[in-house]
């Protein structure tokens, strides 16, 4: 009887945050247990990179937000789109500053456009997140919720790029800091508001899961043959990496570095993913081995040589976050997929981190013109390999069930 109870109440709990109107009597139900929505946003916060401001900008909302993780979710992207809107408001105000040189014009015009695509970006992940609440089924939810996450992970990119154009010596000293700060918070926000969604997309994949075995108790070997014909009636193996591709943020590389792998892929979402790491990984290799070539050459400044010794550094870090996520993603299985798969999420983020990083360090006059456009353009390759990368490992943990 108690188990009944319990599997009632996961019932409950789980239509909580799938039907409206359930949600609207719970809240009702709930009115006044504002405590509870606190100590929920609390502990889900201690999940995020940046747990102090997660829990700063989402306790606000606690009423609206109460215990579920999907308007917790979509709570933080509205906030994250918000700030982003108003630092767009606040940078494209620093052109009217009098007695500007052209070049910090320049700098303050293309992270006005860089915001732009943030805010684009964060209003499509939106959009994607209201599809997934009005889902029919998981094919449906997991295409929404990947989307989400794709745009998300997008948007955390922009902002990278964004601040890129404020370091070294260009603007002065008071703006450029107020600049930076405004866009690290974005980043920071955006960078919260992503870990809530893949939290609240792996607690629907555990959702979907339990329906499934509900349905398969009661239909038995109906629901799976089907779901299984779907898959197998797939064209060929090109056409699969090709469609996979379309959720990337550079669909045109994802294509022309995977689709030599597409007889290994065969139809298989997991092996697209691991076989988009394994040639991140070997691209990453590649571009080191080149970095520590290039920086024993005695033409360089002892500023530039600093600058490729600290980057060859960032880039073994990330073939260190690549290799344990490689490694990972083989052993992949029912037991420890999810603890496996957020080991992974984070270690794939965190090398596009470190590759930004890397890149970092070759802004400036200082350098030398043709060192800095080959490595960033080598370490740009590598990033965009990283984020595809992510998103097909995003994909791959949306539709597991
Ligand atoms: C910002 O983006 C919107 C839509 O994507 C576009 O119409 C507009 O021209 C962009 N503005 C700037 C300043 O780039
Ligand atoms: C990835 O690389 C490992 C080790 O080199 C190899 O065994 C595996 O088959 C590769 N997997 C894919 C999907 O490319």
């Amino acid at each position: 009887m108690a188990k009944l109870n319990q599997t009632f109440f996961l019932i409950l709990s789980i239509c909580y945050f799938l039907s409206p109107a359930l949600t609207a009597a719970t809240t009702a139900l709930r009115a006044g247990a504002s405590n509870k929505a606190v100590n929920f946003i609390q502990s889900s916060c201690k999940t995020t990179t940046y747990p102090a401001v997660c829990f700063h900008s989402l306790s606000a909302y606690a009423n609206a937000i109460q215990t579920s993780p999907k308007r917790l979710a979509e709570t933080a992207l509205a906030v994250t789109l918000s700030r982003a809107q108003s630092t767009k408001l606040f940078v494209s105000r620093l052109t009217r500053f009098k007695g500007l040189k052209k070049r910090e014009i320049e700098a303050i015009k293309d992270c006005v456009e860089e915001i732009n695509d943030t805010i684009d970006r964060l209003t499509k992940s939106v959009q994607e997140m209201k599809l997934c609440g009005s889902a029919k089924n998981q094919e449906q939810f997991a295409f929404h919720m990947s989307n989400a996450q794709t745009w998300t992970s997008a948007a955390l990119t922009d902002e990278n790029t964004c601040s890129d154009g404020f370091s070294g010596r260009v603007m002065d000293g008071r703006i450029k800091n107020s600049v930076r700060a405004r866009i690290v918070n974005v980043g920071h926000e955006t960078s919260n508001a992503l870990s809530l969604i893949n939290a609240f997309a792996k607690k629907m994949a555990v959702y979907f899961r339990f329906n499934h075995h509900f349905l398969a108790s009661l239909l038995i070997t109906i629901t799976i043959t089907t779901l299984k014909s779907v898959h197998t009636t797939t064209t060929t193996n090109t056409e699969f990496v090709k469609s996979l591709c379309t959720f990337t943020t550079y669909p045109r590389l994802c294509v022309t570095s995977l689709s030599t792998q597409s007889s290994l892929i065969q139809t298989s979402h997991k092996l697209m993913a691991h076989a988009a790491l394994n040639i991140t990984l070997a691209s990453a290799k590649a571009t080191s081995a080149m970095m520590v070539r290039v920086s024993s050459s005695s033409r360089l400044k002892p500023r530039e040589v600093s600058a490729m010794r600290d980057c060859v550094e960032e880039l073994g870090d990330t073939l260190e976050e690549l290799r344990k996520s490689i490694g990972e993603m083989g052993q992949l299985s029912g037991s420890n997929y999810e603890v496996y798969m957020n080991d992974i999420q984070t270690w794939v983020s965190a090398a596009l981190t470190d590759e930004y990083t890397c890149s970092d360090g070759f802004e400036g006059d200082e350098m030398n013109g043709k060192v800095k456009v080959l490595v960033r353009g080598r370490i740009l390759i590598i990033a965009h390999l990283t984020s595809n990368a992510l998103a097909l490992i995003n994909h791959f943990a949306s539709i597991h069930c």
